[in-house]
């Protein structure tokens, strides 16, 4: 289904007269999204997803982006618009969640997600938003998941897909953290990062669902055979040849402990569903960088016959590509022109033969005083 959708869209910009964008160059950079206002006693921002609407015609081509903060009051996960592919934004909702019932509980690591088809109750173009609500007491983990059936204007709670212990990254402690939503043959995944198993300090693990209310069974995507190695922060998309790949940091990585302490793995498969099995690869781009902490990697067909994927790390400035569909030794680093960022997210925009990436920054973790921030960045022709 995504498959056809992509080659669909594909095959659309190619063969459109109506592209417009494509020669030219991006048209911004650094346009801020959301400051915190000054009177706030934190002012920090991090981990900024975004969505692009394409199931409606209303709606078609909006944008929505969301992120972690921690406002005055009940904490909240904010929802912010653009009609103008970036350029600017506005406030459209906030959306609270049930483990986050009381001023100072926190929601960390959002994820929204546009459904192409109709699943349970939810016809295609609902979104979602997924996050990790914690308590102010700090008991639990929460992966909540809302919906709007209104593109965005309004959401519900419909499930809690996983509860973890509460936020603590040593070996031993019971989290769960980072959902990350996808669709596959008629089945939603939500994929996240699990402390709760012993055998593992953290490993990467799915459950799906046909009604978005009952979960299966928790399935592990990346499980460590070192109890030491935790992987984590999983960002999985499908490229032109079918396939999926599926990057993560794996913490504790022995390839470059120094530069490298969270080394960007990834596996490739047939379905999203069935990483385990998958050969573990390294991202190590030509120039003997590992790229480390805090992937996000898309694919988008511009740059060559096989397009190129794009990964953005948490470490570096600069992106790594490759032109050969994850083949491990055509990984390059490439300028991005872009600050360092916490797990900046990455989107093809429409129009441009996916020349065109949206760039947000959600700002660096554990900073005092960080905004909310996007660009585009142009894919570089092979
Ligand atoms: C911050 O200032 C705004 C605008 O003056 C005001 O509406 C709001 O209540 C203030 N918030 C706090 C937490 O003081
Ligand atoms: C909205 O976008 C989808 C996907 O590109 C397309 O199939 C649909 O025709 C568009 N609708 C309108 C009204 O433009
Ligand atoms: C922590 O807070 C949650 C939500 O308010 C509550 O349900 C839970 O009982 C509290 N746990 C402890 C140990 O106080
Ligand atoms: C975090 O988890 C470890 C291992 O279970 C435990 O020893 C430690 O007390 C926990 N820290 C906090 C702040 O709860
Ligand atoms: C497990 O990984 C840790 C961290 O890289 C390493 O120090 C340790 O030697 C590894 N253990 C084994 C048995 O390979
Ligand atoms: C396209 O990818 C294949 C591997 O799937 C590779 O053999 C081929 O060289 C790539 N083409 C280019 C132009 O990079
Ligand atoms: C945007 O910000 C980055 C990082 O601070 C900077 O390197 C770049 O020059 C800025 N670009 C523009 C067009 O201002
Ligand atoms: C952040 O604020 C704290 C408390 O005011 C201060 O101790 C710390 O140095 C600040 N950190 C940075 C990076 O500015």
């Amino acid at each position: 289904m995504l498959l056809s959708l992509i080659t669909s869209l594909v095959g659309l910009a190619v063969g459109s007269p109506l592209v417009s964008r494509v020669t030219q160059p991006p048209t911004f950079d650094n346009v801020t999204i959301f400051t915190p206002p000054s009177n706030w006693s934190n002012q920090w921002t991090t981990y900024a997803r975004t969505v692009l609407l394409e199931q409606d015609g209303e709606a078609n081509n909006t944008l929505l982006a969301s992120w972690s903060f921690q406002p005055p009051g009940r904490t909240y996960a904010p929802i912010y618009q653009s009609k103008d592919g970036g350029l600017s934004w506005s406030e459209r909702s906030k959306v609270y969640f049930s483990a986050a019932d009381t001023a100072d509980s926190i929601i960390l690591q959002v994820f929204l997600y546009e459904i192409p088809q109709t699943i349970g109750a939810y016809p295609a173009g609902t979104v979602l938003l997924a996050a990790n609500a914690v308590p102010v007491n700090h008991s639990s983990t929460n992966i909540e998941l809302h919906a709007s059936h209104d593109k965005g204007q309004s959401f519900e709670y419909v499930s809690t897909v996983a509860v973890g212990g509460g936020p603590n990254t040593t070996d031993g402690a019971t989290p769960v953290w980072e959902p990350m939503i996808l669709l596959h043959q008629g089945e939603l995944g939500v994929f996240y990062s699990d402390q709760r198993d012993p055998k593992h300090g953290q490993k990467l693990a799915h459950q799906t669902s046909t009604d978005l209310v009952s979960w299966g069974a928790v399935v592990n995507d990346a499980a460590e055979a070192n109890y030491t190695l935790r992987p984590g922060m999983t960002s999985i998309t499908q490229m032109g040849n079918g396939k999926y790949i599926f990057s993560y940091e794996l913490a504790y990585a022995p390839e470059d402990p120094v530069n490298a302490p969270y080394a960007i793995h990834y596996r490739i498969a047939d379905n999203p569903f069935e990483f385990d099995t998958a050969e573990e690869l390294l991202l190590k781009a030509t120039d003997g960088t590992i790229a480390s902490a805090g992937p996000q990697t898309i694919w988008t067909p511009a740059g060559g016959p096989n397009g190129t994927i794009v990964t953005s790390d948490s470490t570096n400035s600069e992106f790594f590509i490759n032109r050969a569909y994850g083949d491990p030794s055509a990984w390059v680093k490439v300028a991005s022109g872009k600050g360092v960022g916490y797990t900046r997210d990455l989107r093809v925009m429409p129009d441009t033969e996916g020349t065109v990436i949206l760039v947000t920054n959600g700002g660096m973790y554990n900073r005092n005083q960080t905004i909310v921030s996007c660009g585009e960045w142009v894919v570089p022709s092979a």
